[in-house]
């Protein structure tokens, strides 16, 4: 199958690649303002989505079985700070490549969020009624929309929740984020009742890719890790997976003792059913997630100072873990 993979440059988007390369498809990987570097992948490029006509001129000289969407401004912070590009970015370039997956017949999977649902109620079903509380989210529930209006038959929205893992630069993984302020010298300070669940990165691949391959499964799916977390659980437990002391390092709050809480979704787990009965790959627990991180670049003097453990670095896809 041909693959045209966009954020490619990015957290998701470089996974996404090497899972389908993985299961033998053929990649056109886009990045945004960087081209992308991906072991295995020729065919790469920088590529601005925003610019409508390039884009169909793209897609149809290059007439992809399917195109896996990543790229977005995929933070409530970037939203905030170029709100007329979030909606270009984050809702209409998804209008626009639902409506040219539909004229060529290809198979579309865009990436959506947890950040749709206003976190009051939790445990979200896909038929559940987003209700977004930020910029971020409202871009990214009204994309849902659009892709579903023109793909109904041809399109996938996969909802996703936090993403965790190992990344090139070493600063996109939740693990990755904690380590930069524990290296610092600085604790955590982590809500106990904001709920998260996790998911790995390149297990979220996995899945975009089987999606692709599966010509049946469209519509509007819910993909994550099995369990649903605290955030300072979360803090808690990948502390202790590094053998890091994490009383001295993951700090208790609520969310009652922060006013600014209010605003933030409270609990957006999600059920993966009905795709988790659906696919071959399987929704892994958090104990497997950790299982694949490794200190980030950067950290070692520090994670070999005070544990007196021995980083060793290997090179796995591409990146010198
Ligand atoms: N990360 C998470 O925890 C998380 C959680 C839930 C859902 N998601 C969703 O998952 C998807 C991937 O997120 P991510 O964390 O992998 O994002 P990311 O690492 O920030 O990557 C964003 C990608 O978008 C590209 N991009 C930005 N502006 C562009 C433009 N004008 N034209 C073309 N490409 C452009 C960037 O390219 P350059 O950098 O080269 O400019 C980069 O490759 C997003 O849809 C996000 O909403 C992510």
């Amino acid at each position: 199958m041909k693959l045209v993979v966009t954020g490619a440059s990015g957290f998701l988007g470089r996974e996404v690649c090497l899972a389908a390369l993985r299961r033998g498809h053929e990649v056109l990987a886009l990045g945004g303002a960087r081209a992308p570097t991906i072991p295995g992948v020729t065919q790469a490029r920088a590529f601005d989505l925003c610019s409508e006509v390039a884009l169909e001129a793209l897609l149809l000289e290059e007439f992809p079985h399917a195109v896996v969407h990543c790229a977005a401004l995929p933070t409530i912070e970037t939203c905030l700070a170029d709100p007329a590009q979030a909606q270009r970015l984050n809702t209409e370039v998804p209008k626009k490549l639902a409506q040219l997956c539909f004229h060529l017949g290809a198979k579309l999977v865009h990436l959506s969020t947890d950040t749709v649902f206003d976190g009051v109620a939790g445990n979200y079903q896909p038929t559940d009624q987003p209700a977004p509380l930020n910029l971020y989210g409202e871009t990214k529930a009204a994309a849902e929309v659009e892709v579903l209006r023109y793909g109904r038959e041809h399109a996938a929205v996969l909802r996703t929740s936090p993403i965790s893992g190992n990344s090139v630069g070493g600063d996109r993984g939740l693990h990755e984020r904690l380590f930069a302020a524990w290296k610092d010298g600085k604790a955590a300070t982590l809500f106990t009742d904001e709920i998260r669940q996790p998911v790995e990165v390149s297990n979220l691949a996995d899945v975009t890719i089987e999606i692709c391959e599966r010509t049946v499964l469209s519509g509007l799916f819910h993909w994550a890790g099995t369990e649903a977390l605290s955030r300072h659980e979360l803090g808690v437990r990948i502390a202790r997976h590094f053998g890091l002391d994490a009383d001295a390092l993951v700090r208790p709050i609520s969310r009652a003792e922060v006013p600014s809480a209010a605003a933030r979704p409270r609990d957006l787990s999600l059920r993966l059913h009905p795709l988790a009965g659906k696919l071959r790959t399987p929704a892994q627990s958090f104990e497997e997630q950790l299982a694949q991180l490794r200190v980030p670049r950067g950290c070692e003097n520090w994670y070999e100072k005070v544990t007196g453990r021995k980083v060793v670095r290997r090179l796995e896809k591409g990146i010198d873990y």
